[in-house]
């Protein structure tokens, strides 16, 4: 069935301000509190799960909603909103029938025979999940998938892309592009060995390195960290076991048993290369930066003490517990100690740093603050400064929450944070979607601009920031 613009559903994830929105929307003119800053010029986006057409509601999980991209142009203190769907393949084959074709993730076990024609990719490519831009291309990522080029800023969609043939693996939705290399560095990881795969893209686009990485056994493994020299890789433990799920258990679950390691391998080596270090057992989704620093490496994330993958993140009950905290890990290559420690007591996650210093030593993180009380819900942003071991944050006030906020540049940056936060905030007490720019150098301020977007823009996944040629 087709959801409508403003469902009320007993699925948390299609209830409220998660519903789906249906139409593709153009907005101009629209009312802005304070002013936009004039040296800001780009594209702001934020990609999410936006589905169409569900097998079954109450199973449906956030991670099946077809991706819809949400996007704000900005040049000379002007705005032009646009949403689209990213038209994938699955996605197009839905319209076209008017009813769903993919079950989804939790109705795999369902015995109602599949509508996949013959031909069709067995899984449907989301593209709902986050952003690269390498090469002058916008990709939107799902990390099972291909890449889905995007046409900057109608934001059509140009299609998938296996870099004349030679990605043979899943595509993380959170490589790192070295601005200084033009170096695009990602993994994949799967069910099947190699449990996990590694690439490196150069700056022309041509996929010049692959090597398997041996782990024990698969993991979640969301996202990864690489330094100047160093690719880092996160055997945590999310564990990925499809008899467990066979067997009327979760695909996913947190098995503290399993242990924790860093695998640290140079840029272009080889899985014989890696060398593993034991760490403290927790749960990272999201890596902020990380770097070379004498005989160290240093890596930022967002780590909880433990996670509830299994039930979605949905229980309530130990949110403490599973919301992350700013971490980071010193890891001696010479002495082969590591050393870690929470940075910042905010909950948080989402983790962003200004992108032209990825792999590179950063003074700065920004993350979206955990509402305490609600799960998958940030009722503020944060800045974490590693010179003075501080945290400023802003929080959104009352009943109302945000999403990824992404760091862009101005023209003519001076300094790593010479710029602006942006993020889509909702009202949920007005109703009312809006687009906060805040200073980068004076988030506790609070936004410099408000737009005031005339459409209701869902919460989503990740954020991205393309600055104007
Ligand atoms: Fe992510």
């Amino acid at each position: 069935m087709a959801q409508s613009e403003t469902s009320n559903s007993t699925n948390f994830f299609l209830d409220g301000n998660f519903a789906p929105v249906m139409q593709e929307r153009d907005a101009l003119d629209m009312d802005v509190k304070g002013a936009i800053p004039k040296d800001l010029a780009g594209n702001f986006l934020r990609v999410g799960p936006n589905p169409v057409h569900i097998f079954d509601e109450a199973a449906y999980h956030t991670f099946d909603g077809d991706g819809m991209i949400h996007a704000i142009e900005f040049h000379d203190g002007q705005a032009h909103y646009r949403n689209r769907f990213v038209q994938t393949q699955g996605f197009k084959l839905e319209q076209e029938r008017g009813d769903w074709v993919y079950k989804g993730m939790n109705s795999m076990m369902d015995p109602t025979p599949s509508r996949v024609p013959d031909g069709a990719p067995r899984n449907k490519n989301l593209a709902n999940t986050a952003f690269t831009y390498h090469n002058n291309t916008l990709y939107a990522l799902h990390e099972p998938s291909r890449p889905t080029a995007i046409q900057l800023p109608e934001l059509e969609t140009l299609g998938t892309v296996d870099f004349d043939g030679k990605l043979k693996h899943p595509f993380t939705a959170h490589p790192k592009v070295d601005q200084k290399t033009g170096e695009m560095m990602t993994f994949g990881y799967a069910f099947q060995t190699p449990y996990v795969s590694y690439s490196v893209i150069n700056a022309d686009g041509e996929l010049i390195h692959t090597t398997p990485i041996t782990i024990e056994k698969p993991v979640f493994m969301h996202d990864f960290a690489v330094t100047e020299k160093y690719s880092l890789f996160l055997d945590f433990p999310i564990t990925l076991d499809i008899e467990r799920a066979i067997a009327g258990g979760p695909a996913l679950d947190f098995e503290p048993e399993h242990g924790s390691r860093i695998g640290v391998m140079p840029r272009f080596g080889t899985d014989l290369d890696v060398r593993w270090f034991e760490v403290e057992t927790g749960s990272v989704v999201h890596t902020a930066n990380a770097w070379d620093e004498g005989d160290e490496i240093v890596m930022q994330a967002s780590r909880s003490k433990t996670s509830d993958i299994a039930s979605a993140g949905l229980d309530a009950e130990n949110l403490e517990d599973t919301q992350g905290q700013l971490y980071e890990w010193r890891i001696n290559l010479v002495t082969g100690v590591v050393k870690e420690q929470t940075l910042s007591e905010e909950h948080c996650d989402f983790t962003r740093i200004n992108d032209t210093h990825a792999c590179h030593k950063t003074r700065y993180v920004y993350a979206a603050v955990f509402n305490p009380s609600r799960p998958f819900s940030f009722d503020g942003v944060m800045k974490f400064d590693n010179e003075t071991q501080t945290t400023a944050t802003f929080k959104y006030g009352d009943n109302r929450f945000g999403g990824e906020a992404v760091f862009a540049p101005k023209v003519g940056a001076q300094s790593e944070d010479d710029g602006y936060l942006i993020c889509f905030v909702q009202d949920e007490t007005t109703g009312q979607s809006e687009c906060l720019i805040l200073d980068a150098q004076n988030v506790a301020a609070g936004p410099v601009a408000t737009i005031l977007v005339p459409y209701r823009v869902p919460y989503g996944f990740h954020s991205g920031w393309v600055s104007a040629a």
